[in-house]
């Protein structure tokens, strides 16, 4: 089961040559895949050779081929990290009983809702990142957007896998919807609102490596724990390239964070943007705007949907198997803070209503780490500038705070008063036309664009001014 069949047309380790009928429902999806890849992948790149990496073993540490490849022609498969015995449910009412490996019709609709929901963001994300690949600020960022868009792509295989293997005629129907909704499209849009948010340079794609895709992990490792044990793997494989993708979004903001500070040094009003880069205000805004639209994707901090996920066993909470004793969560409650008459209350909830909230705990936390390592980053290099993560009131739209102001410190406030400082605190319409306006492409292996800095080091054992793309 878990052998690689790299020259397959699909390469796979799910034993897709032993069931024709799989196959050539799959085959048939695949040109179907590429039509929406030329349409809608990366603009203006379909002959360019790229270095990429392509997963050929699901094995630790094996799994990475690096070469140049058209990508188009790029090898997507669909691969489950292996079962090592029979896996027992660790989540929920069924804790204890071994895990599904087909779906119980009793949970069939909602497993597809879940599945479905999670694939819809992989193709979403490549089309909201189209056109920056002609604003990369080098070809080394250029390559490290393309590698994210191609794994993206084929997380979008996995989970459509998922839906032709297990979900008979349905799951046929879905994937074909899969590739016919468009990121931002008025009458087919994406699933979720923060799939539909355009990206408008790559200031945005770093913050959306960092946010965006750092939601991806907390919502695949939910995922990972899930009874259905096809899905859980696969969520596993998925999560092991999903961290270059949050590596690719801290190192990337570092960056720019740095060449900011370092520029708004050498300014004699501390002003970046006077010396051509981005303002360190411009940074806290991006920060502010992309951290707040990816706490929506939690969902509601008080679920029903949420606790009969948890009870049935589909989707458990941040590492369940390793973090916590009890699996079934039926004692238990959450202080939740919640506006009553203008006012922050705390109200204690049921464990399992608020298993939303706790992802999103895990997840701010996260996030948390990682602008703290910006901040010691800045205070090496003695810069006063400081980010921040805005308090998660700030700015929501799904959820009790939606449809109510607050200031970036969590504080209500008047609507009247958001709106004033709506400029000041989210990324706006002249930080967009600004960081467009110096975002010509850089592609001379070596070089980077003026307004972040060199990496450390390449990438895939290159030096940085390797040809990373190649005409
Ligand atoms: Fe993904
Ligand atoms: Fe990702």
């Amino acid at each position: 089961m878990s052998t690689v069949d790299l020259h397959a047309k699909i390469p796979n380790n799910v034993g897709l040559a032993d069931d024709p009928k799989l196959r050539r429902a799959l085959e048939r999806w695949q040109p179907q895949y590429v039509d929406w890849w030329r349409e809608m992948g990366p603009a203006g790149l379909d002959t360019s050779e790229v270095y990429l990496r392509t997963a050929v073993s699901v094995e630790r540490g094996g799994w990475a081929n690096w070469d140049y490849v058209k990508m188009p022609e790029y090898r997507w498969g669909i691969f489950l990290t292996p079962q090592m015995q029979q896996s027992l449910i660790h989540v929920g009412d069924e804790t204890g009983r071994p895990s599904w490996e087909s779906v119980p019709g009793e949970h069939r609709n909602a497993l597809r809702r879940i599945i479905v929901t999670q694939a819809d963001t992989e193709p979403a994300s490549v089309e909201q990142q189209r056109l920056l690949s002609g604003l990369a600020p080098s070809l080394y960022d250029l390559r490290n957007l393309l590698q994210v868009n191609v794994e993206e792509g084929r997380h979008l295989w996995a989970m459509v896998y998922l839906l032709h293997k297990y979900f008979g005629k349905d799951g046929r129907e879905e994937a074909e919807g899969l590739l016919l909704r468009r990121a931002g499209d008025e009458d087919h849009p994406r699933i979720l609102r923060t799939f539909n948010s355009p990206c408008d340079h790559f200031l945005s794609f770093l913050c959306f490596t960092t946010f965006t895709d750092r939601d991806g992990k907390f919502q695949l490792a939910a995922l990972a724990e899930s009874a259905f044990d096809p899905l859980a793997r696969s969520c596993q494989f998925m999560l092991t390239e999903e961290a270059f993708h949050l590596f690719v979004g801290e190192t990337g903001m570092e960056r720019v964070i740095l060449r900011s500070a370092e520029l708004a040094k050498a300014d004699p009003n501390g002003d970046a943007q006077a010396q051509g880069g981005i303002g360190l205000d411009t940074l806290q805004r991006a920060v502010n705007y992309w951290f707040s639209n990816c706490l929506d994707l939690f969902g509601g901090e008080v679920s029903s949907n949420a606790a009969s996920y948890f009870a049935s066993g589909l989707k458990g909470r941040f590492r369940e198997g390793a973090r916590y004793a009890d699996h079934v969560a039926l004692e238990g409650m959450y202080p939740l803070e919640v506006v009553e008459d203008g006012k922050i209350v705390t109200r204690d909830i049921p464990l399992r209503r608020a298993m939303n909230e706790l992802l999103r705990d895990d997840y701010i936390a996260d996030c948390q780490k990682v602008v703290d390592r910006w901040n010691r980053r800045l205070q090496d290099i003695d810069s006063p500038f400081r980010l921040q993560l805005p308090h998660r009131r700030f700015h929501r739209h799904q959820g009790i705070y939606a449809g109510q102001c607050f200031d970036p410190a969590g504080n209500p406030i008047r609507e009247e008063t958001f709106e004033a400082n709506r400029d000041r605190w989210l990324l706006s319409a002249a930080d967009n036309e600004y960081i467009r306006s110096i975002s010509a492409p850089v592609r001379e292996p070596g070089k980077f664009a003026h307004w972040i800095n060199p990496p450390g080091k390449g990438v895939g054992g290159k030096p940085i001014d390797f040809e990373y793309v190649r005409n």
